[in-house]
């Protein structure tokens, strides 16, 4: 059944409170609901109709009585001629914890009980009006054995708990902010927590928690510190403060997602809240303040106003991840020299556009397109999806390019102070923004409802003698499929910002002519707003023709098109201002040599790059005065997949013989750079995992993994593995392992035996170590798959843990694209093994890796056919609507 935004109604009751009790068990949990009820105002209905899964109805009353008028369907339950006056309901079901491996609603994980209810988990823990616009406060008492489930945690304050007979004792739980189902948590187990008391502005005191498995505590003190980072950034950049009594996060081996901001009770994948030195790598550390800061800022969008309904998803998630953007921007950039910060900034915008461009951008010219705002769904967990989360965030750092930091929050502010409480819509966020800074917003709605990412192309003109510089901008849409062609309806309003470099790479003074007027910048980039399909700006008084600079710090989530030549973006690359675009101009310049070396690699003819074009990548690699982190990002060639999204009929081998042709031209033409920036950024002393060492191990390392690509990689082979050999964080230890396995699998022989002994009990460690024989390049004619069929039989792989799943199978089928794509037909025979093994399991893992087909189409022809055999396979024996929903898109016409 397919889901319409259009087809909305209100709720027709409404719940005043609801007491919840649990008897934990893992085989079989008793759950008691007792909810106030009334008909919601204007509503008549007779029955009330309530959602619930995989549950057993035990007992049924209303207002202390048997209620025999129940009907028990597949997906809920109907109560009939309930009360006109408000009434009590009280349901007594049973539900399955330790054989619930789809890890929505009460799971069980290593022993321990934990909850995932969004988006629609809650009904397969009770009964209940399961949809966000429903919410209401909770009380929440837990029983459970003490000796077993010491620990026993809910939503909100503690306000009691005992001893009960047979070594039972309870905890009940108060949250006083009515919120809806999908925030609901519960945790019960054998923890311990990380305490830290802070003082907040208004003076109060609250207690913050990490609770993790016993032998984890060393490994929660960054994540702590992440929590503090970001209530003290909240307040200060938002105003925004923590509201309960205290806050906790759980940590959990087994988690669909990255984490869940459950009200005063976050449950996270252990990935995202255990690290120290030995273990995690520099970017496990800021994956964990990104995301510890996402699910802390979702305290206030998203609990205290959330979503109406679940098309308004991106409302919460893609304005979370834009604070969370700019929380870890801040964080990266805190303490240094305006240069550095400036620096720090930019790497983080680069690694968040980088990520959307290869990502996002395939999504929305794929089958599974939609809008920010979708139109419909039949499964809405497949709509948690870069669109809603990545390309939401973008719509809404556009909010704050327009308007400015400070007039972006007198959005906010005014956000807030009309909907605190209430579960609301894109467009009422949209009309806050509007109203707070006057402005008109009607035309930015299609930034919510147009699937498809937009491109705009631009041409100027010089005019020497008038000194005119005019800019064209020209804006529309690329192939898609039927349904996103559908939604797009018009102009978008496209904040474009450019800058105009003169000859001597330094910024011109931007005068812009705009209705009979000359407007001076005092800054040399100026945000245009693009609003028609096509609009020419004249710059007046330029005293030079200019190299125009496009799109700075990617001021909107578009595709832009102008004619440089090679020597233009060579200039660029040298001297652009703009830390975004001078990163830009040498992925263009790459991308633009790696298609043509794809295109004659696919055609048999024999590959060269251009000298000027090393060259160019060896100025920056040599500039001392860039940032490390900066530099490591500019040699970061574009992925093979990204690569093969910009050809028309992709053949992987090509693009990976194109890459790799183009990767050991820079190591021979740039050996003794490459050999320099590797010794000039090894860090001495103790590990920290700041912006800057990591910056400078991560410069030094992708100078070491070029070096191994060397026609002779015997000294790239030592360098490695000393370093292994000598390391003592996972981020130079596992760059290590990595290089070597680059080299080959007999040089990394030892060293994996090693990783795999000495990190036997490390979960998460030992993700990295399936993940990078996943990932291994393998020799020419070589199987990587071979080893991925025979890792799958290793005592340590299991398909029902998510992590473990990922880091093997995912990252082959999604992360060793020329493997993956061998022309056998191998790869996909296996992901279609797997998907259909997973389906079984837990359909929301299953349905992601499902999505690593969807691109069929875009490949050559012998690929095209094997890999719509191996969709139809899975089409054929699919069991979820998540994994239907994804190939039945995948292969419609
Ligand atoms: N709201 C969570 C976050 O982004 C993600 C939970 C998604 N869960 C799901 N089953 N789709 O922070
Ligand atoms: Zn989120």
């Amino acid at each position: 059944v397919t889901i319409r935004r259009v087809d909305y109604t209100p709720p027709a009751f409404a719940i005043d409170k609801v007491e919840l009790e649990f008897d934990l068990a893992p085989l079989t949990t008793t759950v008691t609901n007792r909810m106030q009820l009334r008909r919601a105002p204007g509503a008549s209905a007779r029955d009330l109709v309530l959602h619930g899964e995989d549950l057993e109805l035990v007992r049924a009353e209303i207002d202390g009585k048997p209620w025999t008028g129940v009907q028990v369907s597949t997906d809920g339950l109907t109560v009939s001629n309930v009360p006109e006056q408000p009434f009590e309901l009280t349901l007594v079901t049973t539900n399955r914890p330790s054989a619930n491996t789809s890890l929505s609603g009460l799971y069980v994980s290593n022993h321990n009980f934990f909850t995932q209810c969004e988006a629609e988990g809650f009904r397969r823990i009770t009964y209940f009006l399961d949809r966000p616009d429903v919410m209401t406060t909770y009380t929440v008492t837990l029983r459970a054995s003490r000796a077993d489930y010491p620990v026993l945690l809910s939503n909100g304050n503690l306000v009691e708990t005992g001893e009960l007979p047979d070594g039972r004792h309870f905890a009940r739980w108060h949250d006083p902010f009515p919120k809806p189902s999908y925030l609901f948590a519960l945790v019960a187990g054998k923890l311990v927590a990380r305490e830290q008391r802070i003082r907040i502005r208004s003076g109060e005191e609250k207690l913050l928690q990490v609770w993790v498995e016993p032998h984890d505590l060393p490994k929660t003190e960054y994540a702590m510190q992440s929590l503090v980072h970001s209530i003290e950034w909240d307040e200060e950049r938002f105003g925004l403060p923590l509201d309960l009594e205290r806050f906790m996060i759980v940590a959990v081996g087994d988690f669909n997602m990255g984490a869940m901001e459950n009200k005063g009770l976050n449950i996270f994948n252990t990935k995202y809240v255990l690290a120290d030195a030995e273990t995690a790598t520099d970017i496990d550390f800021s994956g964990i303040e990104a995301v510890v800061g996402h699910e802390y800022f979702h305290n206030w969008t998203g609990n205290r106003v959330t979503c109406r309904d679940w098309f308004q998803l991106s409302l919460k998630e893609g304005l979370t991840v834009f604070r969370d953007q700019e929380f870890s921007a801040d964080m990266a950039a805190a303490g240094g020299s305006p240069e550095a910060a400036a620096a720090a900034r930019a790497a983080r915008r680069i690694d968040d556009v980088r990520g959307l461009r290869q990502n996002q951008f395939a999504e929305d010219a794929g089958p599974m397109a939609h809008p920010v705002r979708p139109d419909s769904y039949v499964e809405i967990n497949n709509f948690y999806t870069m669109t809603v989360y990545e390309k939401g965030a973008e719509v809404v750092r556009m909010y704050q390019t327009l308007f400015g930091r400070d007039g972006f929050r007198k959005g906010m502010d005014l956000y807030f102070a009309r909907h605190d409480g209430q579960a609301v819509t894109c467009d009422d966020f949209r009309a806050a923004m509007a109203d707070a800074n006057q402005r008109d917003l009607t035309q930015f709605e299609r930034w919510y409802s147009q699937a498809g990412t937009p491109h705009v192309s631009a041409t100027a003109q010089y005019d020497a003698a008038a000194r005119t510089f005019d800019i064209t901008l020209t804006q529309g849409y690329g192939p898609a499929s039927a349904d996103a062609k559908a939604t797009q309806k018009g102009p978008l309003l496209i904040p474009f910002a450019i800058g105009l470099v003169g000859s001597d790479g330094k910024d011109l003074p931007l005068r812009l002519a705009q209705d009979g007027q000359v407007l001076a910048e005092p800054q040399t980039t100026r945000v245009l707003e693009l609003t028609e399909t096509e609009q020419t700006f004249r710059f007046v008084d330029v005293a030079e023709e200019p190299l125009p600079s496009l799109l700075r710090n990617f001021s909107a989530p578009v595709i832009v098109s102008y004619d440089y030549t090679d020597a233009q973006l060579t200039f660029l690359f040298a001297h652009d201002s703009d830390p975004f675009n001078r990163w830009e101009a040498g992925q263009r310049l790459a991308t633009r040599a790696l298609l043509s070396l794809a295109d004659a690699a696919a055609r048999g003819d024999a590959l060269s790059l251009d000298p000027e074009i090393v060259a160019a990548f060896g100025r920056v690699l040599r500039d001392s005065t860039l940032a490390p982190a900066f530099r490591e990002l500019a040699l970061t060639l574009p992925s093979e997949s990204y690569l093969a999204e910009q050809i028309e009929e992709a053949d992987p081998a090509a693009v990976h013989a194109a890459r790799l042709f183009f990767r050991r031209a820079l190591a021979n033409g740039l050996r003794d750079d490459l050999m320099a920036a590797y010794e000039q950024n090894r860090v001495e002393g103790l590990y920290e995992p700041s912006a800057v060492d990591a910056g400078r191990r991560g410069l030094k390392n992708v100078a070491l993994s070029y070096l191994a690509d060397l026609d002779d990689p015997d000294d790239a082979a030592e360098l490695a593995r000393a370093q292994y050999d000598s390391a003592d964080n996972m981020t130079e230890r596992s760059a290590a392992l990595v290089t070597l396995l680059q080299i080959g699998p007999s040089a990394a022989r030892a060293p994996l035996d090693d990783f795999y002994l000495r990190f036997e009990k490390e979960a998460l460690a030992l993700d990295k170590w399936f993940g990078m024989q996943a990932t291994r390049r393998g020799a020419p004619g070589e199987r990587v798959l071979d080893d991925v069929g025979a890792l799958m039989a290793h005592p340590a792989f299991s398909l029902k843990n998510p992590n473990r799943a990922r880091a093997l199978i995912f990252q082959f089928c999604m992360g060793n694209a020329a493997q993956f794509h061998a022309t056998d037909g191998s790869g996909y025979a296996f992901w279609a093994e797997q998907v259909l093994a997973l389906d079984a399991i837990n359909p929301q893992v299953a349905s992601r890796l499902a999505r690593s087909l969807e691109r069929w189409r875009k490949f050559t022809p012998a690929l095209r056919e094997k890999m719509r055999a191996a969709l139809e396979r899975v089409a054929a024996g699919v069991q979820s609507k998540d994994v239907r929903e994804v190939v039945e898109k995948a292969l419609a016409p």
